[in-house]
């Protein structure tokens, strides 16, 4: 489990306690988070779960694969160096308190 909270364009901010596996997008899709869309379902497809993860935590999550890089091409919301997919960082003990914020747009 880990809380991770997520802070939308708005300023509204959310934690959610996440089990482990469980992906951020999954996380916030199931819980009303509207920052994040998920359209492709999670297969790495749709960069419609961009966030931006706190700096200060990236060396907690596991690099982006090429594919996720890739994908990050084609975010609607300005990339920046913490640009991750939020389908691709699964929750584990290691993510507890992190938390990352989510762009205006998604598509
Ligand atoms: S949900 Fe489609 S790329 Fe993450």
């Amino acid at each position: 489990m880990a809380n991770i909270t997520y802070i939308e364009a708005s300023g509204q901010s959310t934690t959610i306690n996440l089990p482990d596996g469980w992906s951020l997008m999954q996380g916030a899709t199931t819980n009303g988070i509207d920052g994040i869309l998920g359209e492709c379902g999670g297969s790495c497809a749709c960069a419609t779960c961009h966030c931006y993860v706190d700096e200060s935590r990236l060396g907690d999550i596991a690099p982006a694969s090429e594919n996720e890089l890739a994908m990050l091409e084609n975010v609607a919301a300005e990339r920046r160096p913490n640009s991750r997919l939020a389908c691709q960082i699964k929750a584990s003990p290691k993510l507890e308190g992190l938390i990352i914020s989510l762009p205006a747009v998604q598509e």
